[in-house]
């Protein structure tokens, strides 16, 4: 496995492959992998000939206010999982390399960024399309693996890559989750134990709804409610948003139908936590 700490050899390297033929799929990641990364990462090796994990903690993503300083961090141990899950190369440029001084152009997706998380993480994916795109002509990959967890970023990368014409096929991943139902997360280490079972109860309300919607109720009051009356049982006060939208464009629905997603971002004890499910 080849560990690369900047942009010039990762360039090479690619180019070096794309030469002879060889196709790259590429998985993005801030590290501190779990389950759920490790999923992506094997679904991509099984795609093409090389497989780029990039591990980079993403500054300008992070508001003022978020946790890019405490954000989990732990290299020699992303090292030792992908080199079991046989990846070829690992990216991990550092920030002044991405960001040199004088840097000043962005990516902005207008209108999908702006519910759900939008609202609440203003830049914040203007930060992830910048990233992206970079990595993406960094790395050069034919194919790039996103998960389904971050559903709106997901929508964000499509929309860019549509816009801008780029040439990267992308794929998306189920969520992965654990026993409980919580959606794994770097962030769930931020967790006490007692808090991880009270998070569970986010994925049990999605559940819940999907369970009611698939019997063949589709008022929306109804289906927000069963997941209001669950996350309050369970003592879930701080939600910045329970709402179901258009899967494909995240706008806000009136009758609900298949193919929506419900999405919520709830706050427990400082630390946010998102889920979804596709109706
Ligand atoms: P990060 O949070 O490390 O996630 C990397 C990838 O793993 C994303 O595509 C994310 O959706 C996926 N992922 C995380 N948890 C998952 C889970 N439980 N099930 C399925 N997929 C999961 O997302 C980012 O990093 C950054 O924004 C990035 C795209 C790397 C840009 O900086």
């Amino acid at each position: 496995m080849e560990l690369i700490d900047n942009i010039a050899d990762m360039k090479a390297f690619s180019n070096s492959h794309r030469m002879q033929g060889n196709t790259i799929s590429f998985v993005p990641t801030m590290g501190a992998l779990h389950e759920g990364h490790l999923q992506l990462v094997k679904n991509a090796r099984n795609i093409s000939d090389i497989l780029v994990v990039s591990i980079f903690v993403n500054p300008t993503q992070f508001g003022p206010n978020e946790d890019f300083d405490k954000y989990p961090r732990d290299l020699d141990k992303d090292k030792n999982l992908l080199e079991e899950l046989g990846v070829d190369t690992i990216f991990f440029p550092s920030a002044d390399n991405m960001y040199p001084d004088g840097f000043q152009t962005t990516v902005e997706v207008q209108e999908i960024q702006k519910p759900l998380c939008g609202k609440y993480r203003k830049g914040h994916f203007k930060g992830v399309a910048t990233v992206v795109l970079k990595l993406f002509n960094i790395v050069k990959p034919h194919y790039a693996v996103f998960g389904e967890k971050d559903y709106q970023q997901l929508c964000v990368i499509r929309q860019m890559i549509s816009d801008l014409n780029v040439d990267v096929e992308v794929l998306s991943h189920p969520i992965v989750r654990e026993q409980s139902g919580l959606a794994m997360s770097s962030r769930n280490e931020y967790l006490k134990s007692d808090k991880r079972q009270q998070a569970a109860s986010i994925s049990d309300a999605l559940f819940n709804v999907k369970k009611q919607f698939d019997s063949g109720v589709n008022d929306k009051k109804n289906l927000l409610d069963t997941a209001s009356t669950i996350l309050n049982e369970a003592e879930i006060s701080e939600i910045e948003y329970l709402e179901i939208v258009d899967g494909q464009n995240l706008s806000e629905k009136k009758a609900v139908s298949s193919g929506d997603v419900v999405a919520v971002a709830a706050r427990l004890d400082g630390t946010r936590l998102i889920d979804n499910i596709r109706l």
